[in-house]
């Protein structure tokens, strides 16, 4: 049932993000598809629409406020609104600690860390004074405990999104502005097809529930933090986890 609500994911055109995208867009939720991949974005956007679903392709590179900014105006244009951010566009190195340049470094913080803020800041405008407001960052179990295999860049970068959830949660509750971070687990997507399969198995001999987790685990709990019903959690890490990681 359309319900008139607008959500961005960034980083949908696959993965976790396209999860969450299908699962607002479920709920009657217009959901601009934002991410690198434009071409893959455009083709999802269009399986919704062909759905019956309300969907819209948008390139960003999250690591340049330029380009936030212009899919920010161009959605907002399209759609009317914004009630919903979803910041899951993100990259993953597993480069042994000896090995990680300043390249890798800063790559990483720009699109993992540096994109989540600056979205963030950039959606005020849309965001402020409406009701039911929503930020759901995607951070990591790695930012929670410090991962068994994804590298230090992306650890430090996902510990760094938990920080500013709770940072940002203070500051934009005046606003009507709800911020929440969602810690995946190990999740069955491109991303950790970097890993032998080993790894897999051993990473998977961890989940005390007996499966990696799957995008559509996180696409849930993002759903329910979106949900106009939630007003008061805010500042708070909901792990999707499987049990890997609790306390
Ligand atoms: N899969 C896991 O096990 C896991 C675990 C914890 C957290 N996460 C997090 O979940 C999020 C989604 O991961 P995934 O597993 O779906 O990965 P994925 O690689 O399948 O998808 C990532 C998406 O982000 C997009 N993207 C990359 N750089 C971008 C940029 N600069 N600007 C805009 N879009 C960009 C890619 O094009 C892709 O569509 C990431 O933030 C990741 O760190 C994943």
């Amino acid at each position: 049932m359309p319900n008139n609500r607008v959500a961005i994911v960034t980083g949908a055109a696959q993965g976790i993000g396209l999860a969450i995208a299908k699962k607002l867009a479920e709920k009657g939720i217009g959901v601009a598809i934002a991410d690198i991949n434009i071409k893959e974005a455009e083709y999802q956007a269009r399986l919704l629409n062909e759905g019956g679903k309300n969907a819209a392709s948008f390139y960003v590179d999250v690591s340049s406020l330029n380009s936030i900014e212009k899919m920010l105006h161009d959605a907002a244009a399209y759609f009317g609104q914004i009630n919903i951010l979803v910041n899951n566009a993100g990259i993953l190195f597993s480069t042994p600690v000896q090995e990680i340049t300043e390249e890798e470094w800063d790559l990483v913080m720009d699109i993992n860390l540096k994109g989540v803020f600056f979205c963030m800041q950039k959606a005020l405008p849309y965001l402020e004074g409406r009701p039911h407001s929503r930020i759901i960052n995607i951070s990591s179990i790695a930012g929670q405990m410090g991962s068994y295999a994804s590298g230090m860049s992306y650890v430090a970068s996902k510990g760094g999104i938990l920080s500013l959830t709770y940072g940002m949660s203070r500051r934009l509750a005046p606003m009507g502005i709800t911020v929440n971070a969602v810690c995946p687990g190990t999740i069955e997507t491109d991303i950790i097809r970097q890993w032998t399969p080993e790894k897999i198995r051993e990473l998977e001999s961890r989940i005390p529930v007996g499966r990696l987790g799957r995008a559509e685990d996180i696409a849930s709990a993002v759903a329910y933090l979106a949900q106009e019903d939630t007003d008061f959690i805010t500042g708070e890490a909901v792990s999707v986890n499987g049990g890997m990681y609790c306390g």
